[in-house]
């Protein structure tokens, strides 16, 4: 029962991995599901199938420890969970903005037939608003008669590369229930994150709330924090003609606390598996529900937000003193280097990563591009495989006549401008993170060229 609730993650992907290990470390007994073989297989010979700091050992102690077990089996799942968090993507569509919620009904009407005992589902997927419901419905038709299977949403709002932190130390919890019962499960199954809490003298606020309002607490976070980046890359955008400096500007107004000066970074914009695909099936289920134009707003994030990626490529013919063609720049016959492929640093996710995208209209405009990054390369060579992939810093830089900074990671951030401006054929570099220090590369001989700046 209630006490100490078995919790099952079904899908073990970002999401679920990490929240099964993470779990297991606050003392639950879990388990694990995926239909993926594989990834089963690496999970329980205890090797995370992605990057994520601290997350691989945790993983070895709580198998060690036998908390944490995976498994392919849905009947195994079925008989082990009291809750079962639905942990599994929901892309964007291949034909629309809309999100694709196949893997979520897929993983309902596999789970629902084998509940015979009491059994609380809880979404934790990023849906659009009306999917608990639709749940329910599912659950209702497909679980065994008599059954008693109730439905819950929780989302969460876990960040690559700072994901444990995010999940054993959640700023808010949300729990989007009918019932009182599921309440009561939502909050035994979350006990450990509470405790842990007390002992360390912090507080985690709970939201208790419906199903609707639960859904949309999550989409409209990533809507507020995409907006918030392309409103600071906006007014890069701006400071560039007039010739003011947006990392001052965005140090300014973020001393006013209502403003804040968290995810005013301006630089090439954001990418990930979330926040470009949740802004858009957020438009497109308004749009289902009549309200489209509440967020016509957030179709013209996206396109600030897409004019980063070119205005890379426009900076690099114009550095360069490339004409530009009637189908763009044309950057045939230079090479560029490219550090960065990942969203991100601290993580290998190149899901609608900025860097590739800029390294896809580099080639596209005729330019030769060399990429390197730590720890994104194997993602990236399955991504866009016709780039050339250097082992280092030094071997992408070597012999290029521009240097493009596309993902802030440490390496990049502390490289020595005067080592590498014996290697370059060009002293000319792109910093797309506003990471670099424009004294030291200017001191070193350098052209430097910051985002808004
Ligand atoms: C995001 C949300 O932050 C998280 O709460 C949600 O659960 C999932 O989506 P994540 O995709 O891991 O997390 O990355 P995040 O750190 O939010 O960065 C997203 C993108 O925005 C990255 O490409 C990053 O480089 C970019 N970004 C972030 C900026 O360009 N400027 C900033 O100031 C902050």
């Amino acid at each position: 029962g209630a006490a100490r609730p078995r919790l099952t993650f079904l899908g073990t992907g970002y999401l679920g991995a990490t929240y099964a290990v993470c779990f297991a470390e606050l003392g639950y007994e879990v388990l694990g599901y995926d239909v993926d073989a594989p990834k089963i297989a690496k999970l329980t010979g205890g090797e995370v199938p992605f990057h994520e700091p601290g997350l691989d050992e945790m993983l070895r102690k709580n198998l060690a420890a036998g908390r944490l077990k995976f498994t392919t089996s849905i009947e195994e799942a079925a008989a082990f969970g009291d809750i079962h968090f639905i942990c599994v993507g929901t892309p964007q569509r291949a034909d629309s903005m809309a999100a694709d919620l196949s893997h979520v009904e897929d993983v309902v009407v596999r789970l629902a037939p084998h509940l015979h005992r009491k059994a609380l589902i809880a979404g934790k997927s990023t849906v659009p608003v009306g999917t608990a419901e639709w749940v329910e419905q599912l659950v209702r038709r497909h679980a065994p008669a008599g059954s008693h299977v109730e439905v819950a949403w929780s989302p969460e709002f876990l960040q690559e590369g700072h994901a444990v932190e995010d999940v054993l130390r959640p700023n808010r919890v949300i729990f989007g229930v009918r019932s009182e019962w599921a309440n009561d499960m939502l909050f035994a199954a979350h006990k450990g994150v509470f405790d842990l809490a007390t002992t360390e003298d912090r507080e985690v606020p709970v939201v208790i709330t419906n199903f609707a309002t639960a859904e949309l607490v999550k989409v409209a976070a990533n809507a507020f924090l995409a907006t918030k980046i392309s409103f600071i890359n906006a007014m890069a955008e701006i400071c560039e003609p007039a010739g003011a400096d947006v990392t001052q500007l965005a140090r300014a107004i973020g001393y006013d606390a209502r403003i804040g000066n968290r995810f005013l970074r301006a630089g090439v914009g954001f990418g990930g598996g979330c926040l470009p695909k949740d802004i858009r099936a957020f438009q497109a289920r308004a749009q289902e529900l009549g309200v489209g134009e509440a967020l016509r707003f957030l179709h013209e994030v996206d396109l600030i937000n897409q004019r980063r990626r070119q205005w890379v490529v426009q900076l690099a013919a114009e550095l360069l003193g490339r004409p530009f063609g009637p189908a763009g720049p044309d950057l045939s016959g230079v090479k560029v280097a490219v550090l960065g492929a990942t969203f991100k640093p601290n993580s290998d996710d190149v899901r609608d990563s900025p860097a590739l995208s800029v390294v896809r209209k580099l080639s596209r405009s005729g330019a030769e591009v060399s990429v390197y990054d730590p720890e994104g390369m194997e993602n990236a060579r399955r991504e866009v495989p016709d780039a050339t992939y250097a082992r280092s810093v030094v071997e992408a830089v070597t012999g290029a006549d521009l240097v493009c900074v596309l993902t802030e990671w440490e390496e990049f951030r502390t490289a020595d401008p005067v080592v590498l401006a014996d290697l370059v054929a060009g002293k000319v570099v792109i910093d797309g993170r506003n990471c670099l220090d424009p004294v030291l590369w200017r001191r070193a001989g350098w052209e430097y060229r910051g985002m808004g700046r």
